[in-house]
């Protein structure tokens, strides 16, 4: 299996300047270098404040250990761009890879084997209609059972909840 999805791209790709690599000589700027502007700047979605069931969701969110992936907080480091240096992100992964077992894509890169699958950022889940790296799962309740491997014990701990608790583990999902 190659090591990059599309193949070897070195030495393929397009060296010649076009009107879109103009430099802003009044910003030293490119267009390539505004879009990266755009999407580093990009606000994070809002986090609602939550109702007494979500908070409650919130509880159990730390309680079946769905923290252990999906980190509520980590820090960015140092940044020249005082905007995003040293800023809380409250964005509900570790950005780290885990063994998900049958929920993997199947992709082995370097050493990242098939069934190895990044923690998915659970910030603005409100916003989304589709869920898990294919979109298989139409809900949030389906994501979750879609867990496997590493996420089994906390899959298994979110079948064991009751209705009510699900619903309030919902309610705080779709808050953050
Ligand atoms: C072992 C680490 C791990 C644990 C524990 C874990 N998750 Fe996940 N979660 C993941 C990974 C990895 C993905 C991405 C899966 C994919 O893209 O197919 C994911 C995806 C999701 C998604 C889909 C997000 C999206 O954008 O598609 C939801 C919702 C979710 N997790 C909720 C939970 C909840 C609720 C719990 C606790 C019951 C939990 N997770 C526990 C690793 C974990």
């Amino acid at each position: 299996m190659q090591s990059i999805p599309n193949g070897d791209l070195a030495g393929r790709c397009d060296l010649v300047t076009d009107v879109e690599d103009a430099v802003d000589p009044a910003t030293g700027k490119g267009d390539i270098d505004h879009a990266a502007d755009f999407m580093r700047l990009l606000a994070p979605p809002l986090a609602l404040r939550l109702s007494v069931s979500a908070a409650a969701g919130g509880r159990l969110f730390s309680q079946i250990n769905c923290n252990a992936c999906h980190l509520p907080v980590m820090m960015t480091g140092a940044s020249p761009l005082p905007a995003v240096a040293h800023q809380r992100v409250a964005l509900f992964s570790d950005l780290l890879l885990h063994n998900m077992g049958a929920l993997g894509d199947g992709i082995e890169q370097d050493n990242a084997k098939g069934s190895d699958i990044r923690t998915a950022p659970l910030w603005g889940l409100r916003a989304r209609t589709r869920f898990l790296h294919d979109g298989r799962a139409t809900t949030v309740g389906e994501a979750v059972l879609g867990h496997a491997g590493e996420g089994a014990v906390a899959r298994d701990r979110f079948k064991a909840l009751n209705a009510v608790q699900k619903q309030q583990l919902f309610d705080y999902l779709k808050s953050i």
